[in-house]
């Protein structure tokens, strides 16, 4: 078995300078592909579930299916992630499903549309780390609001996102306030905002510094070399895909993701975890249109979901390489939850101190 927590996987990621991607899932066809990916590189996995994903495939439904898949790949890290928690409950719940790290987005008020003010940030994001440190769970927090430097809005189309438009100031995390926020929340892993959001239409163009501003990336690195930053809505959305959506009667705009030759040069400078939900849908849904244009006769579910699982595997297998995560899972030795909430009480894993939990 070899669940492992969100803090010892990044400890070992920035050790060996390696980025690991983050999954979202909702159903076994996406945790299948997901494995089978992993498994064909040795590379550890971040699989995610959001608030959605919870209640679309129920916390049972999502507990068996991730010990089924433990069971199946003993030898992957398999870290199981809360994506963008918006109140203690939520988080706690997880934890008792067997999640072993939950993000606490305190970035947004509970009803995740509205932005919140830094001291309930500071607030919220503490208390869901004091509560998960105990059990040897992970946190990630967030500090920014995430959305489009091109408009100052949100993306709206999961539901999670910020309403209307926010300052530029907003959209771009403050790196001495990061400093601060991290030293406050004790907070294992930090979401930063730097013009990425969530969905396809992330840029009306190819992105340059002006939208995508990978430089605070790299002032954030600079003041907290020890903390593991996280990049959320980093899909590329790869034309391929986007073309063969269209080509088989979808009607997607042209849009432009996150270059992955960006994500790369993040993780040079402290991007350990990498969230992507986008590009996984879309190799999933351009497969499924394919099947249904050129085979109109079709109707078994499987003959869509295999060509999609497929895809699915492909595109993991290619962050993962990318990313350098690919080889390291064999070089990983779990540390089990009761020994990290030891080391958490014992104050080893303070992230200003920036120690690191892996002795393998
Ligand atoms: O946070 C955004 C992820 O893409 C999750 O989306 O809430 O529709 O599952 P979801
Ligand atoms: P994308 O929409 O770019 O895949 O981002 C997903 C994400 O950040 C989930 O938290
Ligand atoms: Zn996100």
């Amino acid at each position: 078995m070899a669940r492992i927590t969100l803090r010892q996987l990044l400890d070992h990621a920035a050790e060996r300078g390696y980025g690991v991607p983050a999954f979202n899932i909702n159903n076994m066809e996406q945790g299948l592909a997901i494995m089978e990916a992993a498994a064909a590189c040795d590379a550890p996995v971040i699989i995610q579930a959001s608030r959605g994903a919870r209640s679309y495939a129920n916390d049972i439904m999502l507990a068996k299916m991730i010990d089924a898949l433990e069971e199946m790949y003993p030898q992957i890290p398999l870290c199981l992630h809360l994506d963008h928690g918006n109140e203690e409950a939520t988080c706690a719940t997880a934890i008792r499903y067997g999640f072993t790290s939950v993000m606490m987005d305190g970035s947004l008020k509970a009803d995740a549309k509205t932005a919140a003010d830094y001291d309930d940030n500071v607030d919220i994001t503490r208390r869901v780390a004091d509560m998960a440190h105990w059990v040897g769970a992970s946190v990630e927090g967030e500090l920014g609001v995430l959305g489009s430097l091109e408009h100052g809005g949100g993306e709206q189309e999961d539901g999670h996102g910020v309403e209307g438009t926010v300052s530029h100031d907003q959209l771009l995390t403050d790196p001495d306030q990061a400093v601060d926020f991290v030293r406050a929340t004790k907070v294992d892993a930090l979401a930063i905002a730097m013009g990425t959001s969530h969905g396809a239409y992330k840029f009306t163009r190819k992105p340059d510094g002006e939208i995508l501003a990978m430089r605070v990336v790299e002032e954030i690195h600079a003041r907290l070399p020890n903390t593991h930053l996280v990049m959320h809505g980093s899909s590329s959305v790869p034309q391929p895909l986007q073309d063969m959506f269209n080509q088989y009667g979808g009607e997607m705009p042209q849009t432009w993701g996150v270059p992955v030759e960006e994500i790369v040069r993040g993780i040079k400078h402290g991007v350990r975890k990498v969230n992507i939900d986008t590009d996984c849908r879309l190799a999933m849904a351009a497969a499924f249109r394919k099947v249904a244009t050129q085979s109109k006769s079709e109707f078994d579910p499987r003959k869509f979901l295999k060509p999609a699982m497929d895809a699915l595997r492909e595109l993991c297998r290619d962050r993962f390489e990318q990313f350098g995560t690919a080889g390291n899972a064999a070089k990983i030795k779990v540390v089990a939850l009761p020994e990290m909430a030891r080391r958490y009480r014992a104050g080893a894993l303070d992230p200003q101190i920036g120690k690191m939990t892996q002795a393998a």
